[in-house]
C-alpha cells in the first residue's frame, strides 16, 4: 500500500512535484507560523514579536530551497541517466540503453523507450550496414575468381598452344609443313582473341559506349538465345536519342543482373526485355514466365544475394525507380524507370 503510494507520487509529472512540494511548505510555513506566533504573543505579551518574522523568513526560505532542491534533483534524476547514456554513446560504446527505474515521471518514461528504439533501430541499421558490405567484398572476390578462371582457362590455354605450333613450325622440315603449322597458328590466335573479347565484353560491351544501350541490350538478348534453352526478346521504342552515359551504364547492369537471375532461378521459357523511352524517362523491364519468388522475403534482408540489392542502389543513385514484381509459380517483372535529362548527356 505504502510502496504504491509511493510509486504513484514519484510517477507524478515534475510540475505537480514542485506544486505540491512548494504548497506544503506554505501550508505548514502559514501553520507553523500562526501556532507559533499566537503561543509567543500569549505567554510574552510584553515583548515586541518582530524578530520572529526574520526567524520565519529566514527558515521559510531555506526550507523551501533546500526541499526544491531535493525534489528536483530527484525528479531529475532520469535525465542525468539519459545524459550519462548519451555520453558514453558519443564515446564509442554500442549496448548502451536507458534504465530510469520506477521514481521517474510518465513523460521521462517515453523519452527514454523513444531513445532506447532508436538505438535499437541504429544498431540493426548498421549490423545491416555491415552484412551488407561483407557480401560486397564476397562478391568481389568472387567475380575476380570467375575471371581469372576464365583468363586462365581459356585465353592462357588458346596462347600456350599458340606457343606449342611456334616452336613446332620452327622445327617444321619443309614448306608445306611449315604452311600447315601457320594455318593453325592462324586459327588458334582467331580464337584466343575471340576468348579475350569475350571476357572483355562481358565485363563492360564497347557496343554500350559505341552505339547505346538499346543496341548493347540488343546484343546481350542475341548471346542469351545463343547460349541458353530460352526464348529471349526485346523491344525498344521512342530510344533515338542517346541517354546520358551514367545512365546507359545503370540500365544496362541492371538487366544484366535481371537476365542472370532469369538463368539462374527462374526456370523461365521465355524473357522479355522491354526498352521504352518517353522524352522524359526511360523504362526498362525484363519480364520472365519462370517460377517466380516471394518478394516479402527480400525485406529481412537475409540470406540473399546482392543482385536485386545492387539494382535499387544503382537507380537510386541516377534519381530513378524499382519495382520488383514477383509471386510464386507467377513470373518475375523487374522495372526500372530513370530521368531522362532534355540536355543531352
Ligand atoms: N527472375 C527470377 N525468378 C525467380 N527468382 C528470382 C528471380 N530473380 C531473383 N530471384 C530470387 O531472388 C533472390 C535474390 O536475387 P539476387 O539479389 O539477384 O541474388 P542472387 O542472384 O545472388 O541469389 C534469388 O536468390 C532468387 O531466389
Ligand atoms: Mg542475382
Amino acid at each position: 500500500m505504502i510502496t504504491q503510494i509511493r510509486r504513484r507520487l514519484l510517477h507524478t509529472p515534475l510540475f505537480y512535484k514542485i506544486l505540491w512540494a512548494n504548497i506544503t511548505i506554505v501550508a505548514l510555513g502559514a501553520i507553523a507560523g500562526t501556532i507559533v506566533t499566537v503561543w509567543h504573543v500569549t505567554t510574552f505579551p510584553e515583548q515586541a514579536h518582530y524578530p520572529l518574522i526574520a526567524v520565519f523568513a529566514g527558515a521559510g526560505v531555506l526550507i523551501s530551497v533546500l526541499v526544491n532542491q531535493w525534489v528536483l534533483r530527484k525528479a531529475l534524476e532520469p535525465l542525468d541517466r539519459l545524459q550519462t547514456a548519451v555520453e558514453a554513446i558519443r564515446s564509442g560504446s554500442r549496448n548502451v540503453r536507458v534504465e530510469l527505474g520506477d521514481n521517474s515521471d510518465e513523460r521521462f518514461d517515453r523519452l527514454a523507450e523513444a531513445f532506447n528504439q532508436m538505438l535499437e533501430q541504429i544498431e540493426q541499421d548498421s549490423q545491416r550496414l555491415r552484412q551488407l558490405s561483407r557480401q560486397i567484398l564476397q562478391a568481389q572476390e568472387e567475380e575476380r575468381r570467375r575471371l581469372a578462371h576464365e583468363l586462365h582457362d581459356e585465353a592462357a590455354q588458346s596462347l600456350t598452344s599458340l606457343l606449342v605450333h611456334i616452336r613446332l613450325l620452327e622445327r617444321a622440315q619443309n614448306p608445306a609443313e611449315a604452311q600447315r603449322h601457320i594455318q593453325e597458328l592462324r586459327e588458334l590466335t582467331a580464337r584466343a582473341l575471340e576468348d579475350v573479347r569475350r571476357v572483355a565484353l562481358d565485363l563492360l560491351p564497347k557496343i554500350l559506349d559505341d552505339l547505346g544501350l538499346a543496341a548493347a541490350l540488343e546484343w546481350r538478348v542475341d548471346e542469351l538465345n545463343k547460349a541458353h534453352g530460352l526464348q529471349a526478346s526485346i523491344t525498344v521504342q521512342g530510344m533515338e536519342r542517346r541517354l546520358p552515359r551514367e545512365t546507359e551504364l545503370v540500365l544496362y547492369r541492371i538487366a544484366q543482373e535481371a537476365l542472370s537471375n532469369v538463368c539462374r532461378h527462374a526456370q523461365a521459357t521465355k524473357v522479355t526485355v522491354l526498352l521504352h523511352g518517353d522524352g522524359q524517362r526511360c523504362i526498362l523491364q525484363v519480364v520472365d514466365d519462370g517460377v517466380g519468388f516471394d518478394t516479402s522475403r527480400l525485406a529481412d534482408g537475409n540470406g540473399h544475394g546482392l543482385g536485386l540489392v545492387g539494382m535499387r542502389e544503382r537507380i537510386a543513385m541516377i534519381g530513378g525507380s524499382l519495382e520488383i514484381t514477383s509471386k510464386p509459380g507467377a513470373g518475375t517483372q523487374i522495372k526500372a524507370q530513370a530521368p531522362w535529362p532534355q540536355t543531352e548527356g
